[in-house]
């Protein structure tokens, strides 16, 4: 048993998120942010959890599972899982260091709770295939997102880009990018991805006739831009990333917040520009060409609490 550390990257939803929730297709990216995971076992009978991005160290007994609560149970739940599966009860320190912005849509905690599976099984002796890793980070998220897709740990295992098909499974796209960038900000309103998806289920539950048709739509979208991704037509891409914004403000994840900052990209020259994860706050991603970028950076930096360039990011989960 000894102490490792696993990264594992963030992701941009490209198309598709919360329609994939109810099975249709998806398109993630992961991006050039990674989340660091040490863990060390130890003697003792607990898990302790410390997160230098929140300054905050908790602690799980291991013998009183019922009784997690707090911030970093998720990634408890991720320790444990891979220390069940290694068949090897023991205390762990686990130390968390993320690029990655927390409550952004990117992706942070399905990053960590991958990087965390990887850590805790390979400290324990246990090397796991990929899509094992994966399954398990799913069986932590669902703590965190009560019905999460699977995208998030899917993007955050493999990397590089991906179609997704909840139970279906990925294929790894070939995206061309070049001379654009993808350009992400802050609404600034951190937001809860299991009360967006929540909410939008509901909606759906609601008014499924009408609803029906959007999701159907959103799928038929995915398809024309996974093409238009391998093709690089980056026009029609964008063209494509505003109808699905669209849909997104149709089923109530916008706000005047996202909404002011989409518009923004899309004034000052982005190719298309929506919001990006669970919605409800979090960022915004614009799809702009090179020569374009330093004039739409500069209107969002006077409404957005953070602006970002990221780039694709082709290795997934790894062993520091
Ligand atoms: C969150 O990054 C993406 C959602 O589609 C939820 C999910 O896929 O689990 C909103």
């Amino acid at each position: 048993m000894s102490r490792i550390t696993s990264s594992a990257p963030g992701k941009v939803i490209l198309f598709g998120e919360h329609f994939v929730v109810e099975g249709q297709p998806a398109i993630a990216i992961a991006v050039s942010l990674r989340a660091y995971v040490t863990v060390e076992p130890t003697q003792s009978d607990e898990i302790k959890v410390y997160s230098k991005n929140f300054d905050l160290t908790e602690t799980f007994p291991l013998n009183q599972r019922d009784s997690w609560t707090g911030k970093m149970t998720p990634v408890a739940v991720a320790a444990y899982t891979a220390m069940l599966e290694a068949d090897k009860k023991t205390g762990l320190n686990i130390h968390i260091d993320s690029q990655i912005p927390p409550g952004s849509g990117m992706g942070s905690s399905a990053a960590v709770a991958v990087a965390t599976v990887h850590a805790t099984s390979l400290a324990l002796g246990l090397q796991l295939d990929p899509r094992k890793v994966s399954d398990l980070a799913y069986e932590a998220e669902k703590v965190v997102h009560g019905k999460p897709s699977g995208i998030d740990n899917t993007i955050a295992t493999f990397g590089g880009a991906i179609a997704y098909r909840k139970g279906e499974g990925f294929i790894q796209l070939k995206p061309i990018f070049r001379g654009v960038k993808l350009v992400l900000a802050d609404t600034g309103n951190p937001r809860n991805t299991g009360e967006m998806v929540r909410r939008v289920l509901a909606l759906k539950n609601t008014y499924p006739s009408i609803l029906d048709p959007i999701y159907y739509s959103a799928g038929k979208l995915v398809v024309e831009a996974a093409q238009l991704l391998e093709k690089g037509d980056y026009e029609n891409l964008g063209i494509l990333m505003n109808i699905n914004h669209g849909l997104l403000s149709a089923v109530g994840v916008s706000t005047k917040e996202i909404e002011l900052l989409v518009h923004t990209a899309r004034e000052n020259g982005a190719l298309g520009a929506k919001l990006t994860g669970a919605g409800g706050g979090g960022y915004i991603v614009a799809l702009c060409r090179e020569n374009d970028a330093e004039k739409i950076i500069s209107a969002l930096k006077s409404h957005a609490t953070n602006v970002l360039t990221v780039n694709l990011e082709e290795e997934g989960v790894r062993k520091e």
